[in-house]
């Protein structure tokens, strides 16, 4: 009992320690107010109030997409109709998204969503030349820092942005599906692969003298451009898709390393066939 006391006493006796009020620090993800995938804002050539309407030819091509569905489910034409419009306008406005919404019987915002989802749909003007450099992890390894780097010196701007003159557009996108053509880009509807600096700026001295030869004018009728079908001619200087390597495919640059003996089977076998 003693011994208790005599502890209490010392306890009371020990000077006491100032205790600070407690203050918790709250901390939150700092709001990001812009946001290029999912907001659209009107602007003087993508706002709601420019008319839209598929051509003639078009909506020929539109009826021959909505014969593949049943007529209950025709919205599940919207990719394709999207791309048709996206196509004849230049790219896919709001004012081509509520005209496919309208034509597919769809909440306009279910089309909205379709084409904010879906890289390949460009909401904003692209230029005569969409250049889309793959930096996905086979590309990357491959060296597509250097074919970005190509891109950047000769045109002057980074990714995301359209060159001045409206000619170049240039985009940063995930793998491709041409990783055994590693590095490559997309122009518009074609794949050029196997690229180097060297290679990617040779390319864009030929589509820059290109697209000047054809006096590019920024108007507006610049966007109704006809659908270039996949065997649209091209300007001879303009290399054809493909490995800029000298490959004629994905097949090994060191030649063949097996199946190289001579052919046997029934074309061997068979002398009288
Ligand atoms: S990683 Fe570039 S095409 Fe696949």
């Amino acid at each position: 009992m003693a011994s208790r006391l005599s502890t209490r006493l010392l306890l009371s006796a020990r000077p006491r320690l100032i205790v600070a009020p407690q203050t918790r620090f709250l901390s939150s993800t700092p709001i990001r107010r812009s946001d290029a995938l999912a907001v659209h804002r009107n602007t003087p050539e993508n706002n709601p109030s420019i008319p839209f309407k598929f051509t003639e030819q078009n909506l020929r091509l539109v009826d021959e997409v909505l014969k593949r569905y049943p007529p209950q489910y025709k919205k599940a034409a919207v990719m394709p109709i999207l791309d048709i419009g996206q196509r004849q306008h230049g790219f896919c406005s709001i004012s081509v998204m509520n005209e496919v919404a309208r034509m597919l019987e769809m909440p306009p915002m279910r089309v909205y969503e379709v084409a904010t989802f879906y890289t390949m749909y460009n909401r904003d003007p692209v230029g005569k030349y969409h250049i889309q450099v793959c930096t996905t992890t086979p590309c990357m390894l491959c060296n597509s820092d250097a074919v970005m780097k190509a891109v950047e010196d000769k045109l002057g701007i980074t990714q995301g942005h359209t060159t001045p003159d409206g000619v170049f557009t240039f985009s940063e996108v995930e793998c491709l599906g041409a990783c055994a053509n590693a590095p490559m880009v997309q122009i518009n509807d074609d794949y050029y692969e196997d690229l180097t600096y060297d290679s990617m700026c040779q390319l864009l001295d030929a589509l820059a003298a290109s697209a000047s030869s054809e006096q590019i004018k920024l108007d507006e009728n610049m966007w109704d451009r006809p659908i270039e079908g996949k065997d649209a001619k091209k300007p001879s200087s303009i290399p054809a898709p493909g490995p800029l390597s000298g490959r004629k495919s994905c097949e090994n640059s060191a030649g063949l390393t097996n199946l190289t003996s001579a052919k046997w089977g029934p074309e061997v076998t068979r002398k009288d066939l």
